[in-house]
């Protein structure tokens, strides 16, 4: 099996904080419509969720710094694959019968559009959190004359709810998706965010040092 060092460990604890945040706060906020609605556990579990978002923020803006200041494969340039993902397009639309997508060492070209679209998504959703933070409970970074301004409390919690089912739909297919390859590559390929090695099949070469 060819072994490489692909994500180095802040992009590996980066990942774990991101993932693990985003799964917490789809928890805190399905939790909360449990309960009812001016009730003090409902209150408790969107102060939680509060919490954990500026968590989540602090990550997402340590994430934007590594895209610019990382290794190779932790940099923005390395999820913008427009080679990769022409050459499928045309495959897709012609004639010829298709091969399995090329994946080389670093994210899977068809992955790295929809990460491209994670992270678009959760800057989308530090924005209206933090502006609905400021509304419905008078606190956070957005100056204060905005709390309890409706102008446009519904199109943000809306925005906000319907990209947290996007993220939502993501994750269960992220985690298929990698299930899959595990399965018909027969390749760990979850070790890649745990210790950092990408595998793939046959002996290791002098490139795979690099
Ligand atoms: C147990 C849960 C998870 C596991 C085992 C896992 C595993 C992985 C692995 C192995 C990769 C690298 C794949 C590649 O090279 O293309 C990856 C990348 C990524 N995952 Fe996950 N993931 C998990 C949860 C999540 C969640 C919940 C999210 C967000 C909703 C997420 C977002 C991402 C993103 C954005 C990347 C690209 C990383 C970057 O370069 O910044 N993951 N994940
Ligand atoms: C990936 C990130 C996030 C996810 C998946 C998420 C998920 C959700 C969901 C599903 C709701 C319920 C929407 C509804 O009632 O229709 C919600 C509401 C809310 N979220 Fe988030 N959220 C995230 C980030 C944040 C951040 C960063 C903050 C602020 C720091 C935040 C603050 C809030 C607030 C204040 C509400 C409204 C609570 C209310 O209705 O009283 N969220 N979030």
């Amino acid at each position: 099996m060819r072994k490489k060092y692909v994500y180095d460990l802040p992009t590996r604890i980066l990942h774990a904080g991101l993932g693990l945040s985003t799964l917490l706060l789809l928890l805190t906020a399905a939790l909360a419509h449990l309960f009812y609605e001016t009730g003090s556990i409902r209150h408790d579990l969107w102060m939680i969720h509060i919490y954990v978002g500026n968590i989540f923020l602090v990550f997402l803006l340590f994430r934007f710094v590594y895209f610019f200041i990382g290794p190779a494969h932790s940099r923005l340039s390395d999820l913008v694959k427009l080679n990769a993902w022409k050459a499928i397009v045309v495959s897709f639309c012609g004639k010829k019968a298709r091969g399995p997508v090329n994946w080389p060492w670093g994210h899977h070209p068809v992955a790295s559009f929809f990460y491209l679209g994670v992270y678009a998504a959760f800057m989308i959703m530090g924005l209206t959190g933090i502006i609905l933070t400021r509304i419905q409970f008078d606190q956070g970074l957005v100056p204060e004359k905005y709390y309890d301004d409706l102008t446009w409390f519904i199109e943000l919690l809306r925005t906000h709810e319907y990209i947290a089912w996007g993220l939502l739909g993501f994750t269960f297919m992220h985690l298929s998706a990698l299930f899959y390859h595990r399965i018909k590559d027969k390749v760990p390929v979850f070790e890649s965010m745990k210790s950092g090695y990408q595998y793939r099949p046959g002996a290791n070469n002098e490139e795979d040092q690099n």
